[in-house]
């Protein structure tokens, strides 16, 4: 999932109080998770403020900003080419800055400016207000670098500007950091300890999303379930709240409710759902509100208990069968999605054969799946060697990756038949005839265009499907 994103700005509603006039470039570059695309629409709008337009033309930067993600050893790697590009440009161009945001920043600190001389500034996930003082050192020919993690920041009043925007589907934090220390998972150390975002700023800026046209949107964190506003604070303090911080307290179903009455014709997504924190009351507020989509993103990382108790994962496969059980019971068409880890440390032939069960039980919608890539200071990496030979854990991800494949092809051919309601996004890749968009499970859908538009909903009939596409046509409403 590394991928880019370049930027084209949309007209966003940030307060042009304070607003110094737009003199210079911004060309920012995200990695990662969805949740790095957010936070580099954060930084978008802090820097407006601060006099920059983005571009999405490098040669035309007086800043480059990298927003970084390390959860596997790939993207940064990946990550690391992309600055040597970027230094080569700075060769030609001495005025031009070059700053490291995210994962890798707050993981590599001020080794990169020691170890990387390309890199002018080092930002971490929870310092993006502090650009502004970072960028007036940088401007005086000074290394800048903040990479400290905080309690409170959840960025909840800050109105991103939307990049690379379709207009139709955006993302929306609502949650930073995570408390769950999977052993295998670098992001408990580099976006610190897990708070949430106040409820009515979440409000605010899906209502605000909406009057501009926006049709969909995903409620994001890293544990969305875990999500727990009562007034502040880190969700590991909650049991110190007062007892009217206790009664008042909102949780994810609650939230998910309130936004799915306040915009009831706005598609509500969220990602992504651990399976310990996802309860029953979630799985009934998707079923009672038809605007919130039927879709789960439930990373299982292996269908081995012993794998599961060294991840650290707080459940067993038995739990986490009952689960989608439940799902199935309470909302029958229900996609799933997964995320799995192939070749963890100890890992053997016989917990291989245990994920690939697992893989059957669930005939998951899709998934994304990858070798295990050890990461510096995790409890895995301090505690377990990574004793899964490289071409083990290639022919089991392969494995995973085939069988995850005919599900996906069973998965689609189920809805052929159906009529899915679909919102429109964009042109099919293919062909300008056809139209893009998603149904409520999240399965990409095309279809001839007719006479309607893009952040349209329309009903379409399923005719057929290629190995990843539903196809079908438009039926009256
Ligand atoms: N809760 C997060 C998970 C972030 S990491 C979210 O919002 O998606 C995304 C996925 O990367 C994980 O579910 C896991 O499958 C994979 N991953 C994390 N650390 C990894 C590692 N060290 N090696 C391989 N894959 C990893
Ligand atoms: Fe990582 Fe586990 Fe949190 S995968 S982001 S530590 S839920």
């Amino acid at each position: 999932m590394e991928k880019v994103i370049d930027e084209s700005v949309q007209g966003n509603s940030l307060s042009t109080k304070n607003k110094k006039a737009n003199t210079r470039k911004l060309y920012i570059e995200s990695y990662g998770c969805a949740m790095n695309f957010s936070d580099s629409e954060i930084v978008a709008s802090i820097l407006a403020n601060e006099g920059f337009n983005t571009t999405q033309k490098l040669e035309d930067a007086d800043l480059v900003l990298v927003n970084t993600c390390s959860i596997r050893e790939k993207a940064e790697l990946t990550i690391r080419k992309r600055l040597e590009k970027f230094n080569a440009v700075k060769r030609t161009r001495p005025h031009l800055k070059v700053g490291v945001l995210g994962c890798m920043a707050e993981r590599l600190k001020s080794k990169f400016l020691e170890e990387e001389k390309i890199v002018d500034m080092v930002v971490g996930p929870d310092a993006y207000k502090d650009l502004p003082n970072l960028i007036k050192e940088i401007d005086q020919g000074r290394n800048a670098i903040n990479v400290i993690l905080s309690k409170e920041e959840t960025y909840g009043d800050i109105a991103p500007v939307r990049l690379n925007t379709n207009g139709i589907s955006a993302y929306v934090s609502i949650t930073r950091g995570c408390d769950n220390m999977c052993t295998f998972c670098v992001v408990p150390f580099t976006r610190g300890r897990e708070r949430s975002r106040e409820p009515q700023s979440i409000l605010e800026e899906i209502s605000d999303l909406w009057n501009r046209g926006y049709k969909e949107i995903t409620l994001l964190g890293q544990n969305v379930d875990s999500y727990l506003w009562y007034g502040g604070g880190l969700k590991k303090d909650f049991n110190q709240a007062t007892d009217i911080q206790k009664a008042t307290a909102v949780n994810f179903s609650k939230l998910l409710e309130m936004t799915a009455i306040a915009q009831p014709k706005m598609r509500i997504r969220f990602s992504t759902s651990n399976p310990q924190d996802l309860t029953l009351d979630v799985i009934k507020t998707m079923s009672t509100y038809d605007n919130i989509c039927n879709h789960i993103h439930l990373p299982v990382q292996s269908g081995s208990d012993r794998i599961l108790k060294e991840m650290n994962r707080l459940h067993t496969r038995a739990e986490y069968f009952k689960l989608i059980d439940n799902i199935r019971n309470i909302i029958p068409d229900c996609g799933i999605s997964q995320d799995i880890i192939a070749g963890f440390p100890t890992e053997t032939e016989e917990d291989h054969k245990d994920t690939l069960s697992l893989l059957e039980y669930v005939k998951y919608d899709f998934g994304y799946m990858y070798s295990y890539s050890e990461r510096p200071g995790t409890m895995a990496a301090r505690k377990l060697e990574d004793d899964v030979p490289e071409a083990d854990k290639k022919r089991r991800l392969a494995e995973i990756i085939a069988l995850q494949r005919q599900h996906s092809g069973y998965r689609l051919q189920q809805r052929v038949g159906k009529v899915d309601e679909v919102l429109i996004e964009g042109e099919s890749k293919r062909s300008s005839e056809h139209w893009m968009g998603r149904n409520s499970q999240n399965s990409v859908v095309v279809f001839p265009k007719e006479n309607s538009v893009i952040g349209e909903f329309v009903n379409v009939k399923i005719e057929d499907c290629t190995t990843g596409t539903l196809l079908g046509s438009i039926v009256k409403k």
